[in-house]
């Protein structure tokens, strides 16, 4: 049977002192003080403590209590008492404990464990205060963003995973094999059917994960990561950055609403967030280049792409977040637009996270014109056999159109205040790991 209470409902005020309620958990850690036993039990919502008062619970919950472990599966009964001192404000006079499954030897204990073992051990380690706030943030912030598209008529609109052509440039593609037929990709971007979507249904969102054969080992690079991309028939880039910064905004607000406990073990300073309003400061590609000129570490000149730590010192001079705009052309992927006002540069933006995070959205407007979209699919050396279904998109009825993609763990990270993207993905793939 499911649990009719869960730690969460009592921490949102569902229920009064004095309710007698039934917890079904794990044991998250235990202690005693002269007579008094105290329980933490976590049940997947939040961890409560558990007291065990002589006379007031059972003689067999005491029995029961010296043969508990970190993370033996228990029920729990008892009264509920607030405590502003306890953490949630509540504790549970218990009653009675009874185990449900033994725990022996659990690798993880509240000493420092390091990042390799702790990674080896990932299907454990979520069960853990941090890792476990992370990850109801990252599923918040995955909520909040299908809520903001949803309630905006976008139609949710999946993409395949195999895909017959590359979409991010062919450097970074997982190859595999498709039967005795031919070689497929696992998708890098679900953004070119995204745009057949969008000019099926007007606006269309693709969300699912993405796979980039990176042999960066940074902290913001996983070689599977989950991405939601919004596509929309007749937007430019103005209305896509207006787009992009509503949508931010939303789940920076959804997140401070409904995951403040969560914000707070993570100890996140959330006045920063708070301060995160729409519009976000624009900055051109040749501002930004101006100034990594004078004030980048890594030896910047202008026309080079942007290093992490250029982007950290672009996006240090606004506490939101700030668009760049107009990258050149050649900085861009083959389906990006070119600014008919200035050749060689491109109608894109990335939207830069503070605090160091970097490049938490890429979008752009779309090349829309068949003869000059084959023209890049050559430039670009792609197979233009297997575009031919997207150059259709050109031949039927184009339009202008735009839209662009949200990472989602790099977004997750930025809000939780978390340094490296493999904390922020349930289980991380990345060059050196492919397991659990
Ligand atoms: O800038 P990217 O490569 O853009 C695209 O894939 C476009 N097709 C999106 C679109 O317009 N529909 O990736 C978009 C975002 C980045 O800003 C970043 O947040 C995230 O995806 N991202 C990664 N996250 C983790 N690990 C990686 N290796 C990532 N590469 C990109
Ligand atoms: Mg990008």
């Amino acid at each position: 049977m499911l649990p009719k209470i869960y730690v969460e409902d009592i921490f949102n005020q569902k229920c009064a002192e004095g309710d007698s309620v039934e917890l079904k958990g794990w044991v998250y850690n235990k202690r005693s003080s002269g007579k008094v036993k105290f329980l933490l039990v976590r049940d997947g919502t939040g961890t409560i403590q558990g007291v065990l008062f002589k006379g007031e619970a059972s003689e067999n919950a005491f029995s029961v209590f010296e043969g508990l472990n970190q993370e033996t599966s228990v029920v729990v009964t008892g009264k509920l008492a607030k405590a502003p001192k306890a953490p949630g404000g509540w504790e549970l006079q218990v009653s009675s404990v009874e185990q449900v499954g033994a725990s022996v030897d659990y690798p993880i204990t509240p000493k420092e464990h390091g990042p390799a073992f702790l990674l080896d051990h990932r299907h454990l380690w979520i069960r853990s205060k941090r890792q476990h706030a992370i990850l109801r943030i990252r599923s918040e912030v995955v909520r909040a963003s299908r809520e903001f598209f949803d309630q905006q008529g976008f139609v949710g609109f999946d993409a395949p995973i195999f895909t017959p052509n590359a979409c991010e440039g062919t450097t970074d593609l997982f190859e595999v094999d498709y039967f005795d037929e031919a070689k497929a990709y696992l998708s890098q971007s679900g953004q070119l059917y995204g745009e057949a979507g969008a000019f099926a249904f007007g606006k269309a969102y693709v969300f699912g994960p993405t796979f980039r054969a990176e042999k960066s080992k940074t902290r913001r690079h996983l070689t599977e990561f989950w991405m939601l991309e919004p596509e929309v028939a007749y937007m430019n880039i103005e209305e896509t950055m207006s787009l992009a910064e509503r949508m931010i905004t939303h789940i920076v607000d959804s997140v401070l609403k409904n995951r403040a406990r969560e914000l707070e073990t993570l100890e996140r300073d959330v006045e920063i967030l708070k301060k995160i309003k729409a519009p976000f400061a624009r900055m051109s590609y040749d501002e930004a280049s101006d100034i990594l000129v004078k004030e980048s570490k890594d030896g910047f000149k202008a026309g080079d792409s942007f290093g992490g730590g250029d982007e950290t010192i672009l996006a240090s001079k606004n506490s939101a977040p700030t668009f760049i705009y107009g990258f050149p052309m050649n900085q861009k992927p083959f389906y990006t637009k070119e600014d008919p006002a200035r050749p060689g540069y491109s109608l894109s933006c990335d939207l830069l996270a503070p605090e160091g995070y970097g490049e938490i959205i890429g979008g752009a407007q779309r090349e829309d014109d068949e003869v000059k979209l084959l023209q890049k699919i050559k430039e670009h050396d792609l197979d233009e056999k297997v575009f031919s279904w997207y150059l259709d998109l050109r031949r039927f009825g184009s339009v202008p159109h735009a839209g662009f993609g949200v990472g989602i763990e790099r977004c997750t990270a930025w809000i939780s205040g978390v340094p490296h993207v493999r904390e922020c993905i349930p289980f991380p793939r990345m060059l050196n790991r492919l397991s659990p």
